[in-house]
């Protein structure tokens, strides 16, 4: 800013002409009512009205200005930097106004509709633990394999060296199609997938796993159920012993039950392995720490420190004859669980109805695990 001097005159300064000024204000009030925003007329406030802007400019000339003309300029200045600022204010109230009516009905929610009365179902804890069971293998590099659940009599007890006379085909067990020398039963357990397999398949290796539908004729009460699911695999090729077989289930034991967890094996007999054997699981919650320990108590285990998981065995060479393949040259192990037996342990559910029910309220709570 210039210092102040007598022989200055007004008329030389161009930015304190009356047009200039008039020239300035009406550029202003333009752009204020242009300003469709409040962050457009932010900026014009900025422009017009700011600091740097003309009439600020103007304003600071006047100081500059000799006594006698001050007056006159400073009210002309005045006057026009007020009209701009009342019609920023003025604008600024109208947008404002605007803003708020638009948010009003943008955000509007209607209290009074109707909402979605149906509960959202969840997926069946089988459902989820087959598909743990099956990420267990296939990172293992087995084959998930399926078959059908209305199965031929061959497959589900010849095939597996299960003779005529044997107990489990009769009528207690086994559900027939139609009559009982249809040859067509619901299959008793996943183990004629063992055989379709293998005569699928034909020549090993072969690594699969084969969950499913099982059916028996049980009462359905808080331990039985007639339809019920189990979990098959099966291995075949060249070389295979049973520390395979120990060294799979131990692996399959630690990634369904935590880390550490290994499997115990009690002499066993089932038609189709030889040797066979009972499977059991190291007790997940008390470790072994309850046994012998009556101020330890464990509900899991019943405090023996092991639970009985499934079968298993190494293929019975029979099978693999009935099945075409050359037990001289390969050899091969299988194992099956109950998958209903497996939840109810590891989740504590305590009445295998619940799982067959198919109630919501049973399988929300196991969540929407994917
Ligand atoms: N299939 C048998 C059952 O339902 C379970 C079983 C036992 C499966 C031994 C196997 C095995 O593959 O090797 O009781």
């Amino acid at each position: 800013m210039s210092a102040p001097s007598s022989d200055y005159d007004p008329v030389q300064v161009s930015a304190l002409q009356p047009e200039e000024v008039a020239r300035a204000r009406d550029a202003a009030l333009a752009a204020v009512a242009a300003a469709t925003t409040l962050e457009e007329l932010k900026a014009v406030r900025l422009a017009h009205a700011g600091d740097r802007s003309p009439l600020a400019l103007a304003n600071r000339e006047i100081g500059a200005l000799p006594p006698a003309a001050k007056a006159d300029a400073g009210q002309r200045v005045g006057a026009a930097r007020g009209a701009v600022r009342a019609a920023l204010e003025q604008r600024h109230a109208e947008l404002e106004a605007e803003r708020d009516a638009r948010v009003l009905v943008e955000e509007t929610v209607d209290v009074t509709l109707p909402w979605d009365r149906r509960s959202r179902g969840a997926r069946h804890p089988l459902t989820t633990i087959v598909e743990r069971i099956a990420d267990v293998f296939v990172s293992l590099g087995y084959e998930v394999a399926e078959g059908p659940e209305v199965e031929a009599e061959w497959f589900n007890f010849d095939a597996l060296n299960i003779p005529p006379d044997h107990p489990a085909r009769t009528m207690q067990d086994t559900f027939f199609v139609e009559s009982a020398d249809s040859g067509v039963v619901l299959r008793t357990h996943t183990s004629p997938v063992q055989a379709r397999t293998m005569l699928a398949k034909r020549t090993p290796p072969i690594y699969v796993i084969a969950p499913g539908r099982t059916y028996r004729t049980d009462e359905l009460d808080a331990t039985h159920t007639p339809v019920f699911s189990q979990v098959e695999g099966l291995v075949v090729d060249e070389g295979i012993t049973m520390a395979h077989l120990k060294g799979t289930l131990d692996h399959f034991g630690a990634a369904m039950f935590g880390e550490g967890i290994v499997t115990r094996l009690r002499p066993s007999y089932f038609p189709f392995t030889e040797p066979s054997a009972e499977v059991d699981l190291e007790c997940f919650v008390c470790r072994g720490a309850s046994v012998g320990d009556p101020d330890r108590p464990c509900r899991t285990c019943s405090s023996e420190g092991w639970i009985e998981w499934g079968g298993c065995g190494m293929v019975n060479p029979r099978v693999l004859v009935a099945c075409g393949i050359d037990p001289h040259r390969y050899t091969g192990f299988a194992f099956g669980m109950g998958l209903e037996r497996t939840l109810m342990f590891r989740h504590g559910v305590e009445d295998m109805r619940d799982m067959v029910e198919g109630d919501v309220r049973f399988t929300l709570p196991f969540g929407m695990e994917i």
